[in-house]
């Protein structure tokens, strides 16, 4: 089954190739390696500790959870299911779902966020990405062995001032992406996550142990978990309703995709939930990991998207063989960020194809090439224009360089929207009739399901965004 008009291999056909050809992974198994390499990546252990540590600790992260409960998973079903009903890409999905049942074909615009959303995410993601690639060398080459905490932060500072430094990995983040879509993933690439995953969340648990030692991990434990309403903003709500999005890949189509080659047999609910639970033990996992670091070392919680390259070599260079297992754990995180930046890249790969009628090769080249290019505004915001305040004008967005824009505008904004049209599309568009075949819950689960995203979800993504905008 092929989804793209150029009929090569895509990440979805190796999923279901994966199956054919080895027999003891049940379908439900490959689903969840696919979406959980997506879901899982820089947004659990980049992103995840340091708004969380910007946003004032436990309150956030109760509300993040609450996202991600009501908001977050409920959505993924309705993503998985529309993708599944209509068995093609998200927009012809969704284009098939309009005809078949004389919708308006307009809802095809979910799919085009998706396109958007995509571009605008890889683009930084990758710089982030290079981040992680320059580390291994970093790690690897013994300098953070006993490193102090100053040290540790000007190795950082060293890094995001050099332009050409950034620039070579971002490029070579990139090109690493850019390999597997043109190529259509193969079933290797599911085999390397079903093992690459299991091994980040061992090697994030070793640090978490090593955190134990510290003596301030029950600080770090009531940091993030005792919450202080004092501490929580609206805009710490939009963090946190945008960030259960962006770390569940949701809100663009990705889960839709995937969703469209999910077998007719398999719960839509159970595989979601399993995929939303590991996604947020990892994150919890992160931060139980960083924040005990951060306060036996009198960093400061919210010093911003450095947090992990300023925390974690500290425990690298102090934990016994660190040096081996910083290595190894910053390997695994460019893995996890890789799993991700092919989600991202995959569905404007299709949609290329099926607009434009490029082959593989050629999409590849040019949507990868403009991320690429786009990543060249998020390197120079680190260092020759980080006082460039293209939006400054507006109280929000006062101070934010074009990354922390480009971050901004996609988790906070564009995602949601998606999943709002995602929700809209599923609570009052779609046959009830279709989705109760699609999802077979019980009727008291169904119509819970329902409510959320008939109701919940459109009036809390409302009110989240109209508070944001006074
Ligand atoms: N979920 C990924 C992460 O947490 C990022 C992502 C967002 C991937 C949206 C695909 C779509 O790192």
């Amino acid at each position: 089954m092929s989804v793209t008009s150029s009929g090569s291999a895509t990440y979805s056909d190796a999923l279901e190739g994966s199956n054919a050809k080895r027999g003891l992974w049940s379908s439900r198994f490959a689903f969840i390696l696919a979406a959980t390499g997506s879901a899982v990546g820089l947004g659990n252990i980049w992103k995840f500790p340091y708004v969380t540590g910007e946003n004032g600790g436990g309150a956030f992260v109760l509300v993040y959870l609450l996202c991600i409960a009501i908001v977050g998973i409920p959505i993924m079903m309705a993503e998985v299911m529309i993708g599944r009903r209509g068995g093609r890409s998200p927009v012809n999905s969704i284009r098939l779902i309009t005809e078949r049942d004389r919708l308006n074909p307009a809802w095809k615009l979910v799919g085009a966020i998706g396109v958007l959303a995509g571009f605008l995410i890889l683009s930084f993601y990758s710089v982030i990405g290079g981040w992680a690639i320059s580390y291994v060398g970093t790690t690897a080459s013994g300098q953070l062995a006993g490193q102090s905490a100053e040290a540790v932060g000007a190795i950082f500072s060293g890094l995001l001032s050099n332009p050409s430094t950034l620039m070579l990995w971002h490029t070579v983040f990139m090109v690493l992406v850019m390999i597997v879509v043109a190529r259509g993933v193969r079933s290797g690439l599911e085999r390397a996550v079903s093992i690459l995953m299991p091994a980040l969340f061992v090697l994030l648990l070793m640090v978490v142990g090593y955190a134990m030692t510290t003596g301030h991990f029950g600080q770090a434990a009531a940091f993030l978990f005792q919450p202080d309403f004092s501490k929580l903003t609206t805009s710490g709500v939009l963090v946190a309703l945008g960030h259960a999005f962006f770390t569940l890949s949701l809100g663009m189509a990705v889960m839709m995709a995937y969703g469209s080659y999910l077998p007719k047999k398999i719960s839509i609910a159970k595989t979601s939930i399993t995929v939303s639970v590991i996604d947020t033990g990892v994150a919890l996992l992160a931060g139980l990991a960083i924040f005990p670091i951060v306060f036996a070392n009198g960093l400061e919680p919210g010093a911003g998207p450095g947090l992990i390259f300023q925390t974690l070599p500290l425990a690298f260079g102090q934990m016994p063989m660190g040096t081996l297992f910083g290595t190894l754990f910053f390997v695994l995180l460019i893995f996890a960020a890789w799993t991700s930046g092919i989600s991202l890249l995959e569905p404007i790969v299709e949609w290329l194809e099926e607009q434009k009628g490029m082959n593989r090769t050629i999409s590849t080249i040019a949507a990868g090439g403009v991320c690429w290019a786009l990543g060249i505004a998020s390197v120079l915001s680190l260092n020759l224009w980080a006082d460039v305040a293209p939006l400054g004008f507006i109280p929000m967005l006062e101070g934010k360089t074009i990354f922390d824009l480009l971050d901004f505008f996609t988790a906070n904004i564009l995602l949601p929207l998606g999943g709002l049209l995602v929700a809209l599309f599923a609570g009052w568009v779609m046959s009830r009739q279709a989705m109760e075949n699609e999802l077979s819950l019980s009727p008291t689960m169904f119509n819970l399901w329902f409510i959320i995203v008939r109701f919940v979800t459109p009036v809390a993504v409302a009110i989240v965004f109209i508070y944001n905008l006074m």
